[in-house]
C-alpha cells in the first residue's frame, strides 16, 4: 500500500463580481473537508456583490476593489494586484469574476489562476455563453474550469461537465441546469490543484 501523502493546506483566494454561488460551493467543499485548503480572502470589483455577504457569513475577509472608483483600467489593476499579493494565495479562483485580467496579473499568477465558464470551451467564449449555446442550437452544453492565460476563456482545460440542451430551453433554463454542474466542477478543480494532482503540458492538463 502506498504511504499517504502528507496534506499541506493550500491558501486559496476567490475573485467574484456578483451572486457568488460558485464561491459558496468552494467554501462549502472546504468546510466539508473535501478540499485541503483555507480560503484566505474574497476580492470583488463590485461593492454590491452578494458574494461579500457570503464571505462575511463564512468568516472570510472580503476586499472590495471598486472598479468604478478608478480613473483607468490600469489604475484599477494596480490596486487589484496589491490586494491579490496581500492574500499570499497559492491559487486564485475566478468564480464569476466578470472582467478580463491584464497581462501583468496573468503573468504574475500564471499556472495558479482558475476560471469557471458556463460553456464547453472552446465553444461560446465571453459573455452570455448560455444564450450563445441556445441560439446556436447545440444539443449539449456545460461548464469548463480552465487555467487563466492572456486570452478570453482560452487557457488549458482542467475539468468539464456537460448537460443536455432541451428543445424548450431559453437562456435562463439552460443557465440553471449548467449552474448545478458548475458547483461540482469548480470544487473538483480546486481540490485537484490543492492536492497537487494537476500536471500542465502545454494546452493539456493531466490529472495524476
Ligand atoms: C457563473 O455562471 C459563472 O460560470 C459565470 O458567471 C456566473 C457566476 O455565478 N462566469 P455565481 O456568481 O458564481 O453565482
Amino acid at each position: 500500500m502506498e504511504p499517504e501523502r502528507p496534506v499541506h493546506k493550500k491558501r486559496i483566494a476567490v475573485l467574484a463580481s456578483g451572486r457568488g454561488s460558485n464561491f459558496q460551493a468552494v467554501v462549502d467543499a472546504i468546510a466539508a473537508g473535501e478540499i485541503p485548503a483555507i480560503c484566505v480572502g474574497l476580492i470583488t470589483d463590485n461593492p454590491r456583490a452578494y458574494a461579500i455577504q457570503r464571505a462575511e457569513d463564512a468568516g472570510i475577509p472580503a476586499v472590495v476593489v471598486d472598479y468604478a472608483r478608478f480613473p483607468s483600467k490600469a489604475a484599477y489593476e494596480e490596486a487589484l494586484l496589491v490586494a491579490m499579493r496581500s492574500c499570499r494565495a497559492d491559487l486564485f479562483v475566478l468564480a464569476g469574476y466578470m472582467r478580463i485580467l491584464g497581462a501583468g496579473i496573468v503573468h504574475e499568477f500564471s499556472g495558479r489562476m482558475m476560471n469557471i465558464h458556463p460553456a464547453l470551451l472552446p465553444a461560446f467564449t465571453g459573455l452570455h455563453a448560455q444564450r450563445q449555446a441556445v441560439e446556436c442550437g447545440v444539443k449539449v452544453s456545460g461548464c469548463t474550469v480552465h487555467l487563466v492565460d492572456e486570452g478570453m476563456d482560452t487557457g488549458p482545460i482542467v475539468v468539464q461537465r456537460c448537460v443536455p440542451v432541451l428543445p424548450d430551453d431559453d437562456e435562463s433554463a439552460l443557465a440553471d441546469r449548467i449552474l448545478v454542474e458548475e458547483h461540482k466542477a469548480l470544487p473538483l478543480a480546486v481540490k485537484l490543484f490543492c492536492e497537487e494532482r494537476l500536471e500542465v503540458d502545454g494546452r493539456r492538463v493531466w490529472v495524476r
